[in-house]
């Protein structure tokens, strides 16, 4: 018995020194650094967005450690702190929501460990707030940026040097022109949408070099011409909108190669040339929208399963 107890006692004493530690370990790991020149680049980028009194200093001495700011997460690397996501705009409850006039610093090229940007309800109308992105040195970030979306109405255009990029979601940002042929590099892209802006001219054939993708919306804007026949090696896709555009001709038999196709929806558009039958290939499709559409035929040549 006497033997028992003295084990019981050894094995607490063991858990306590144990326990003492685990919270010196944690304690290390609170107070990492973080680098001057990181944290004034946070501070001076989060001010450029929500206007110029807010002072991250003053507020938030201590972004990534007991300080947090809301929509800023952080990561280790070699012992110092970076600052890995951002986020403004309406997503959190105390969100940092944008001030009527924000300005795009260039300090947030600077955060290089950054790996997703989201910035919504920022540029409200081209008209009211014309804004200029940096345009250069958005390579500084290609190692690590996988996530880039905006919400707001850019009146500028990312060039993409970003080639770890999975998700590029430019949402109703006034954007116009072509749509810009090197986000065919984008190899590793898997959710591509860039709906709701005023694009225009071809899908550009490169697209279809984007093996990855899952999600591909262009929908809403002006695209014009004929679907690009490589289309049909997008064979991961699960969605893909190209609604409320002016896109002509006949949808190809190459669309029956999207075996994992959930959505596609083609409304709003000018094909014609009746349907293929290649439509019922389609296995795994849950919703078609062809509506508006001067496509003709007839939907007795599809065998509907
Ligand atoms: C923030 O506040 C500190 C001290 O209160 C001041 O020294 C600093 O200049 C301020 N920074 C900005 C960017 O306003
Ligand atoms: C289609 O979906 C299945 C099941 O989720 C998956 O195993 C397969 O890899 C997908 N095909 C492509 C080409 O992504």
């Amino acid at each position: 018995m006497k033997i028992f107890n003295n084990i019981s006692d050894c094995v607490l004493v063991v858990f306590i020194i144990s326990l003492g530690v685990l919270c010196n370990g944690e304690e290390e790991i609170s107070v990492a650094p973080m680098e001057k020149t990181e944290k004034e680049a946070l501070y001076y980028t989060i001010q450029g967005f929500v206007g110029n009194w807010w002072n991250g200093s003053d507020l938030y001495p201590d972004p990534c450690g007991w300080t947090p700011i809301q929509g800023v997460s952080c990561d280790l690397y070699n012992g110092f702190w970076y600052v890995t996501a951002l986020n403004i705009g309406p997503i959190q409850d105390n969100s940092l929501y944008c001030a009527p006039n924000p300005e795009f610093k260039p300090d947030l090229l600077r955060l290089k460990h950054l790996k997703s940007l989201s910035i919504f309800d920022c540029f409200v109308s081209p008209h009211n707030h014309p804004i200029l992105i940096p345009t250069d040195n958005w390579e500084l970030l290609a190692t690590n940026l996988v996530s880039l979306e905006f919400d707001p109405t850019l009146v500028s255009s990312v060039k993409f040097p970003l080639l770890l990029l999975q998700s590029l979601v430019l949402l109703e940002n006034g954007l116009t022109g072509e749509l810009p042929t090197n986000i065919g590099n984008l190899i590793k892209l898997r959710r591509l949408v860039l709906a709701g802006s005023d694009f225009r001219g071809q899908i550009p054939e490169n697209f279809g070099a984007l093996f990855d993708l899952l999600i591909l919306d262009l929908s809403r804007n002006s695209l014009s011409g004929t679907l690009p026949l490589n289309l049909g090696t997008l064979t991961s896709l699960l969605k893909l909108d190209l609604s409320n555009n002016q896109l002509e001709g006949q949808i190809g038999s190459e669309i029956g190669n999207l075996k994992n196709l959930t959505l596609l929806d083609l409304s709003k558009n000018k094909f014609s040339g009746g349907l293929t039958n290649s439509l019922q290939e389609l296995s795994s499709l849950q919703e078609l929208d062809l509506s508006n559409n001067p496509i003709g035929g007839d939907l007795l040549s599809v065998e509907w399963h």
